[in-house]
């Protein structure tokens, strides 16, 4: 019998997503503290404004702080924010804002367009937004106003501060509002190894969307204005998209045992550990080819069809709708070394199998 056939493979959606694990203990513990007593609704309770604040120290910034649901509603919500509906979004052509936010954006503005620009690796080409802004300067043509970029990309990969400044200079220069899907932004704050301030500043951001599910907590995300000006209305929009929790400290206190002694950057570093640690593992497989660099959590590979069909098999779950043959392994806060030894020892039997 083979030590791959007496592996544990746990059952579940081990490599699906960062979002198939559960919530961190930290954010469960304060969401159990914030459970007692009656609390004043919509936002108006003892932990929202303190979590606010926490943010606000976190990125040493002033900036206004609102919390939604989920990525989609404060990406699109963001957005809309920063558009009339004659406007345009210039976007990776692969951002989750044009694959898989339903047209949110596009709704929630009242029509702006998304523009997709050229991508390498996930990341922007800034040559693709310049000349999505200077190709036409005529009234047919939708008006460039903001550049959304995500880090950490959707490819995995994270973009450098000299590579944000250069977007955000040339955002600027040209007149565009800057967004940041940050889904995976702590992800890519453990990667760079910076402060959170120092990304938002490089890039110019006004607003970003800052992922907490992936992080760690149960549920919502944060929407961080940095320039305050556009948060005006903000409140309105939420409410209006039924983004408004009425019993808002569960959205809330979570957040505050995820940013207490930097539980939200250690959880980070260990997804993105595994990832590297999976990806050094395929590396050392022959049959195997990784499609990205890694830098956070994911790993995109290119695996045989008898691999895919033995995984499966096991009970691995990982997605493949990225090009043929093409694997998504994603790692999140809960994925263990042995988890990773495990795939990766599956992998190379399907591979050495006749
Ligand atoms: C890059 C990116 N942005 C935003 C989101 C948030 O999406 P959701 O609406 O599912 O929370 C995701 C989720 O997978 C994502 O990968």
């Amino acid at each position: 019998m083979s030590s791959i056939t007496n592996s544990t493979v746990v059952p579940g959606c081990q490599f699906a997503s960062d979002n198939t694990s559960g919530a961190c203990p930290e954010a469960l513990a304060a969401l159990i503290e914030a459970n007692a007593g009656s609390q004043a609704s919509y936002g108006n309770d003892r932990y929202t404004s303190v979590v606010a604040d926490r943010l606000r120290e976190l990125f040493a910034a002033d900036c206004e702080v609102f919390f939604v649901f989920n990525g989609t509603a404060a990406n699109s919500l963001a957005i809309s924010t920063c558009c009339q509906p004659y406007h345009s979004v210039i976007c990776a052509d692969v951002a989750h804002l044009e694959t898989d936010e339903c047209g949110g954006p596009e709704f929630f503005s009242g029509g702006a367009k998304l523009l997709l620009a050229n991508s390498l690796h996930g990341k922007i080409d800034v040559e693709s937004v310049e000349e999505l802004v200077t190709r036409r300067t005529d009234i047919h043509y939708p008006k460039p106003h903001v550049l959304s970029i995500t880090q950490s990309t959707e490819m995995g990969t994270v973009y450098s501060l000299a590579e944000l400044a250069q977007l955000g200079a040339t955002a600027k220069r040209l007149g565009l509002r800057v967004h940041m899907d940050g889904a995976r932004f702590a992800n890519a704050v453990a990667s760079l190894d910076v402060s959170p301030g120092e990304i938002v500043r490089a890039a110019h951001v006004d607003v970003l969307c800052f992922g907490g599910a992936k992080m760690g907590l149960p549920v919502g995300e944060a929407v961080l204005f940095f320039d305050r000006r556009l948060a005006a209305d903000f409140a309105y929009r939420c409410k209006q998209a039924g983004q408004l929790a009425s019993k808002m400290r569960f959205l809330t206190a979570p957040w505050l045992g995820l940013l207490a002694e930097g539980a939200w950057l250690r959880h980070a570093r260990q997804s993105n550990a595994m990832a590297a640690k999976l990806a050094a593992g395929f590396n050392e497989t022959t049959g195997v080819e990784l499609l990205h660099p890694i830098d956070a959590n994911a790993v995109f590979a290119v695996l045989p069809e008898k691999v895919h069909q033995y995984l499966a098999k096991r009970g691995w779950r990982y997605y493949t709708f990225i090009g043929q043959g093409s694997a998504r392994f994603m790692c999140s806060w809960t994925t263990t070394a042995a988890e990773v030894d495990a795939l990766l020892g599956d992998v190379r039997t399907a591979l050495n199998a006749g």
